[in-house]
């Protein structure tokens, strides 16, 4: 008996930020959160999942290397072999190999990726009939922003009420197509592996930032409506100074924390002034800037609006050595900023 398929998740990367467990065990969020996924051209996580009467125990290898199976992936494995209705599936073991084309753990949200390919993975072979809206229930359990990774275009992860997880899943509020000029430019300040992991950093920042339940009762819930007006409208203006501001805030929760967590550097900092003194200088939006749990910055634009965008950061902070997607859906230009600012 032998099952095998790969499979490849895109990236997703929040406008509203995701910070903070209610329920770590289920990982349940603090607040809702909003994504939009990258195109696969450039960044994806790429995962074979194999079961096999021959295998001994489970083996999980990670851009080439055997790495521990932690207990999130325990936990997802468990739903999988609880809920198929295959008995002679249910007892055999799983090899996971996955691979990303970017930096690992960089604040660029490979859990999300990875998390995302394994549980479509395993769903296809341990329960084929699962919704994509009943996996990103499980891969949230792996990571939370792999829930958002199940779909393409603008996803909602709403966080849910019941105590069980199960209404905390993604919704897709928007294909790629509705908005299809949009274009995101990666900013690579650095690839190095982040100081302090999401999960633990969100955990202190829980603990000791009075600020953070500030965020999610009364600045989140208002976002998330304004944010999904402003994609369904494809206002630029409106959606870029909605996920500037959730950013800063995001990380304003994480310099509450105590000791506090700095994800942001000079060079990230810069990255923002420049990108206030860009729209400033033109009157509108041209450019709108979130950083998630590390210094690279994430730039959102129009595609008329590209050329400018990328001239003023290559003549700033380059020389460049990124490569340009053609792709029609995203775009991904990657820079190596080491600039000293
Ligand atoms: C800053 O999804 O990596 O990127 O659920 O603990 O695995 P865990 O956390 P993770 O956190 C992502 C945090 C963020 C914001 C976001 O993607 O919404």
């Amino acid at each position: 008996m032998r099952r095998e398929i790969t499979v490849t998740a895109p990236v997703n990367i929040a406008v509203i930020k995701y910070w903070g467990k209610r329920d770590v065990k289920l990982n349940l969020p603090t607040n809702s959160s909003l994504s939009v996924t990258l195109s696969q051209d450039e960044m994806c996580s790429k995962t074979t999942v194999s079961v096999d009467k021959s295998y001994t125990k489970d083996t999980l290898v990670l851009n080439g290397e055997e790495n521990e199976i932690n207990g999130r992936l325990v936990n997802v494995l468990n739903v999988m072999r609880e809920s198929t209705t295959e008995s002679e599936i249910k007892d055999l073991h799983v090899r996971i190999e996955s691979t990303n084309n970017f930096p690992t753990a960089a604040g660029l949200a490979s859990s999300a990726s990875g998390f995302a390919a394994l549980v479509y993975g395993l769903g296809k072979i341990f329960v084929p009939s699962y919704t994509n809206s009943q996996l990103s229930t499980i891969a949230r359990q792996g990571s939370g922003s792999a829930c958002r990774s199940l779909f393409g275009g603008f996803v909602a992860w709403n966080k849910g009420e019941k105590l069980d997880g199960s209404d905390s899943s993604a919704v897709e509020i928007a294909p790629q197509s509705h908005w299809d000029d949009l274009d995101a430019l990666i900013c690579v300040v650095s690839a190095n592996k982040k100081a302090v992991a999401s999960t633990a950093g969100m955990q202190r920042t829980v603990e000791t930032s009075p600020y953070l339940q500030h965020r999610a009762d009364n600045v989140v819930p208002k976002r998330m409506d304004d944010i999904i007006d402003a994609i369904k409208s494809k206002d630029f203006d409106k959606f870029a100074d909605i996920t500037m501001m959730d950013s800063n805030s995001f990380h304003a929760s994480c310099l509450d924390t105590h000791p506090p967590i700095f994800y942001l550097t000079d060079v990230s900092r810069a990255i923002i002034n420049v990108v206030h003194a860009l729209n400033n200088a033109m009157g509108r939006h041209v450019a709108a800037y979130t950083f998630d749990a590390g210094p690279n910055a994430v730039l959102y634009v129009q595609r008329k609006d590209k050329e400018l965008v990328l001239s003023i950061i290559n003549s700033l902070f380059g020389p460049c050595e990124g490569v340009e997607c053609n792709s029609l859906d995203n775009i991904l230009r990657r820079y190596n900023i080491d600039a000293d600012l």
